[in-house]
């Protein structure tokens, strides 16, 4: 289904008829809520594992070891990647005022193959094929279809910004491009690997040791910076001025932040090394970058923020902009304890805990959840041309997944600041005042707390799945505009 739409930008003598790809979209859309009752249920499951272990059941298939990057790998590519992807397709579209370049065939090759690889990456977790590189587990066989995939990405992209309509490229699509072009850099070079078999499917990094390390945080930082963090800014700095019915506060900031963004985020991977064999100055270096990055995170939040002046009083009646302004808000928790945990005294406490479990899933479930929550509802009766079912439901949605965030959140920083402080407990001979067995036990009650937030997020996206469905079949017309 194509939206045919008249773009009266110019003068009406000059009117023109934009075809714009919403399939494309509208596909994505359903992609992305599929994916995150999975990432969820399986987020959820393994939460309860933690807590009872007898829920591995015994299967070399359902391990912990095995259904965890089931888990990460749906809740970030096949969600996070599904809205980014998506909301990227529409985005360049309409500020560009022109169709995809490359036509539907070229758009729906990127969805099909994108979930091909996606499908096929968490089968072979579950059947025990992973070259144990975090967030890049695929073997050399998907990595190298990802990279078809993703060129086709890029060159979609590239194409739409280069035949564009208008004179000016607005800001969300520089963060957009670069989050595709850096996850390309970042994909290719993590996993330059040397295959040794068809039938085991197994290869050897190219680097070894401590090289292997750096490249591996490198790639694992810079995903977190360029997936996580740029692709959904660009999200934040489309949709909320939509939404908001208002400019984004400062163009200025945008560009500063933008840059400054990207400048910094790069170096800062060695912060994941701390006391290890990396060379202190390369820990060094990573620590300051990431204070450093307090204040292009924080002046991102600000902007987002402050586009929202003279419009708070939207937050009462626009689901789409409660999301995205309590996710603005957890991204600027995120951002202040990100820093706070690179220097190297906090880490030493931190690294290893739960403390930064919870760390990443208040940037998570916080930003990356909650901004793609309020990207959906606000593309949703835009792309169907449908009014909400039901905004009770969405109400109910805001605060069951808030709570649920609340539980997981505490849980694990009480859980790992207690984890940390315990290991590192001397008695009055100078043994250790603890047995490893000991924090296990001290940490139970609060992997079931964790394990509940799990199943309020849950339910909380599966009434997202049941309006959004209502939505689609019985809503009443709207005269929304894409
Ligand atoms: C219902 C919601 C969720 C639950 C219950 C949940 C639960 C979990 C659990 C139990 C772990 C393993 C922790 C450990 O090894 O000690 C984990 C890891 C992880 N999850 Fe989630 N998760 C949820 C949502 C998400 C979302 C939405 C994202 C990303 C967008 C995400 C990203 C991650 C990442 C990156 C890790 C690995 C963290 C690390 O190694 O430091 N999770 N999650
Ligand atoms: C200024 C921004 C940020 C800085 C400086 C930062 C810094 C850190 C630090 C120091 C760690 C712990 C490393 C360790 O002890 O091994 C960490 C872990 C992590 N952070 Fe952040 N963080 C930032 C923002 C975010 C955001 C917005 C997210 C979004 C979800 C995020 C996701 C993660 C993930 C997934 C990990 C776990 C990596 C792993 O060990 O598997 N971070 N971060």
């Amino acid at each position: 289904m194509t939206a045919i739409t008249a773009d009266l930008a110019h003068a009406p003598s000059q009117a023109r008829v934009v075809v714009y790809n919403e399939r494309i979209v509208q596909q994505f859309v359903i992609a992305a809520m599929f994916w995150g009752v999975v990432a969820f249920a399986a987020g959820t499951y393994i939460a309860f594992q933690l807590a009872f272990p007898a829920l591995n059941l015994g299967l070399e298939w359902t391990t912990f070891g095995r259904l965890r990057p089931v888990h990460t790998s749906a809740a970030i590519f096949a969600f996070g990647g599904s809205v980014l992807i998506g909301t990227s397709f529409h985005v360049v579209q309409r500020t560009c005022r022109t169709a995809l370049f490359g036509g539907e065939a070229l758009a729906s090759f990127v969805f099909w193959g994108y979930q091909f690889f996606i499908v096929m990456a968490a089968l072979s977790y579950v059947l025990g094929f992973s070259q144990s590189k975090e967030y890049a587990e695929p073997e050399w066989y998907l990595d190298l279809w990802l990279t078809v995939v993703w060129v086709v990405y890029l060159v979609i992209f590239l194409g739409t910004l280069l035949k564009r309509e208008e004179p000016h490229i607005y800001v969300a699509n520089w963060f957009y491009l670069a989050f595709i072009v850096t996850i390309a850099m970042l994909h290719i070079g993590n996993n330059l690997a040397m295959p040794v078999s068809w039938a085991g499917s197994r290869s050897y990094s190219l680097f070894s040791g401590v090289q292997d390390a750096l490249i591996q945080w490198w790639y694992g930082h810079n995903a977190v910076g360029f997936f996580l963090t740029a692709g959904f800014l660009a999200i934040m700095y489309y949709y909320i001025p939509k939404a908001a019915g208002r400019p984004v506060y400062s163009y200025r900031l945008s560009i500063i932040h933008f840059w400054a963004l990207i400048f910094l985020y790069i170096w800062a991977g060695p912060h994941h090394l701390h006391y290890t064999a990396l060379p202190d100055w390369a820990q060094t270096l990573g620590m300051v970058f990431s204070i450093m990055l307090w204040m292009p995170s924080w002046g991102g939040m600000i902007n987002g923020l402050m586009t929202l002046s003279g419009a708070w009083d939207k937050l009462r009646t626009d689901a789409s902009l409660r999301f995205s302004v309590t996710a603005v808000g957890f991204y600027g928790m995120a951002t202040f304890e990100g820093p706070l945990m690179s220097v190297r005294q906090v880490n030493a406490l931190s690294h290893y805990t739960d403390w930064t479990i919870g760390h990443v899933h208040s940037g998570a479930l916080g930003w990356n959840a909650f901004v793609s929550f309020g990207a959906i509802y606000y593309l949703v009766p835009h792309l169907w041309r449908k009014q909400l079912w039901s905004q009770r439901l969405v109400s109910w949605h805001f605060w069951l997944s808030t709570l649920g965030i609340v539980f997981y959140i505490t849980s694990m920083w009480v859980s790992g600041i207690m984890q940390g402080l315990m290991w590192r407990a001397y008695d009055t001979f100078g043994f250790l005042q603890y047995s490893f067995i000991e924090t296990v036990q001290a940490m139970h009650p609060f992997y079931i707390v964790r394990a509940l937030g799990g199943v309020l997020f849950l339910t909380g996206m599966l009434l997202m799945v049941w309006n959004i469905c209502k939505t689609i079949r019985v809503g009443k017309p709207a005269d929304k505009e894409a």
